[in-house]
């Protein structure tokens, strides 16, 4: 096993499952409504499109490689999750997945609260009019300014991640004159079937509060002591790229355990309980996600059953998905370069982009599929490694996929559902130029985010 392989099988881990690409898809022209946004369609020239508008435009118009997002996608996502969960719960898009000014107005306007984990997220969020008191506030070192900035804005819940910050939190409010309204993080314990760096709930990694050695029972004494605190709940977040709902149903369990606890011991029920987000998404046609409504109603069913027997009424539910939403709504689209077929091996198929704009490969393991998206093709199925144009040979963008073997430089080929931590993770390596993120929606096209340009890279480097 290497180092990063994760006790819960490989599937995330730098172990690829073997032979896990031994057949080729019956058709390589067809697009598997699991990992492509919903709009996305192939048309009768064979040319792939979104929003109604082919990527042969859409390439000429903005460039690439660039993001395609489908807001109409991306909005239904957002209302499913919002209506799954209905009146008596909240839902939180988490913005580490993506986030732009769009994206907020879209959440707003769907009637979903934000998850924001940075001062410069913060921002984002306040500058595109999300009301501040639909915003929660993470993160494990949260800098004095940026509890300073959440506290005076009037952001709608902070959620304390250690016992230095139930101090400093409780401190800064009071000198602002306020009463913030907080959860505190618990890890509860959970190993998440998912790759060991996004998962979150087990005990030795850094986030939240241990709830096993007491640790959290004695951070909610110390807040419930603090006159700037309002303590309003429990938090937890148990990893991500989850399928199974036995993790939930753990930390749900044991997350209203501390409730009853807490009420024994102080006499108080807190009125809410967090359970995070990690819901996984298809990246290929082997994954099978749940909806959000069997999601909701799963999550509803525990916590109200563990409720019922603890004797405590049921407190109000939150949830905070990021790459459900935003995941499956965007491709990235690139221009093939060079091809570089190794002899019994594979094929090397290189893009205009690669590690800066998904660096998810060469992190996780990640598994993608590709398409040829600027004509069909009847050719045969071709092993293929598609690659980018960084200076490492771990510049991998899709590991294992099969493109026709016509494929050619100057094709256009995408690869689905990289709206999650693809341009949020970007980077300027071998100083790359982000690219833009162009929302597309009913025959229109427009820059949420635009490409970087050179200007921009020596704006920063101040000589
Ligand atoms: N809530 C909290 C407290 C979180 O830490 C996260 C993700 C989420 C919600 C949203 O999780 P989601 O539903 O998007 O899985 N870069 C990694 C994922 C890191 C997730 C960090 N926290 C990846 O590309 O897979």
């Amino acid at each position: 096993m290497s180092r990063s392989a994760h006790p819960a099988g490989p599937r995330h881990a730098d172990v690829l499952p073997e032979g896990h690409y031994t057949a080729p898809p019956t058709d390589l022209n067809a697009l598997d409504s699991k990992v492509w946004a919903q709009t996305v369609t192939r048309t009768t020239d064979g040319v792939v499109s979104v929003g109604d508008i082919d990527v042969k435009k859409l390439a000429e118009e903005f460039g690439t490689p660039a993001y395609f997002i489908d807001e109409a996608d991306f909005r239904a996502r957002a209302r499913a999750w919002r209506t799954a969960f209905g009146e008596d719960a909240d839902v939180f898009y988490a913005g580490k997945a993506f986030l732009s000014r769009a994206v907020v107005r879209w959440l707003h306007e769907e009637g979903l609260n934000l998850d924001v984990c940075s001062g410069g997220e913060l921002t984002t969020a306040l500058s595109a009019g999300m009301p501040a008191d639909r915003i929660a506030f993470h993160g494990n070192n949260k800098s004095t300014e940026e509890i300073t900035e959440a506290i005076s804005r009037g952001v709608g819940r902070i959620v304390l991640d250690s016992f230095q910050e139930i101090v400093r939190v409780a401190h800064i409010a009071q000198s602002l004159g306020k009463r913030q309204r907080v959860q505190i993080r618990v890890t509860v314990g959970v190993e998440a079937h998912t790759h060991e760096f996004i998962a979150t709930a087990h005990e030795d990694q850094k986030f939240g509060i241990g709830l096993a050695d007491g640790q959290a029972a004695e951070a909610v004494r110390r807040a419930l002591a603090l006159d700037g605190l309002e303590l309003i709940g429990i938090h937890s977040h148990i990893g991500s790229q989850i399928f199974d709902m036995a993790g939930f149903e753990v930390a749900a369990r044991r997350v209203v355990k501390l409730l009853a606890e807490i009420r024994d011991e102080h006499g108080v029920e807190l009125p809410e309980i967090d359970l995070g987000g990690g819901l996984g998404i298809a990246y290929t046609s082997e994954d099978d996600p749940s909806e959000p409504h069997e999601i909701a109603k799963a999550l509803h069913e525990i916590v109200t059953r563990e409720c019922e027997s603890a004797k405590l009424r049921t407190p109000r539910i939150s949830v905070e998905p990021g790459r459900a939403i935003v995941g499956p709504t965007a491709f990235t689209l690139y221009e093939v370069g060079t091809i570089k077929p190794l002899d019994g091996l594979r094929t090397y198929v290189s893009v205009d982009g690669g590690m800066s704009d998904n660096i998810r490969t060469a992190l996780y393991d990640a598994e993608y599929t590709v398409s040829l998206v600027s004509r069909v093709s009847e050719a045969e199925p071709m092993l293929v490694r598609v690659v980018g144009k960084h200076c490492e040979s771990g510049d991998i963008v899709v590991r294992d996929a099969f493109l026709p073997a016509d494929v050619a430089p100057g094709d256009l080929i995408a690869v689905p559902a990289t709206g999650a931590y693809c341009r949020s993770m970007a980077s300027n390596y071998n100083h790359a130029l982000r690219p833009p993120v162009v929302a597309v929606r009913d025959g229109e096209a427009r820059v949420i985010v635009r490409r970087e340009t050179e200007e921009d890279l020596l704006r920063l480097d101040v000589g």
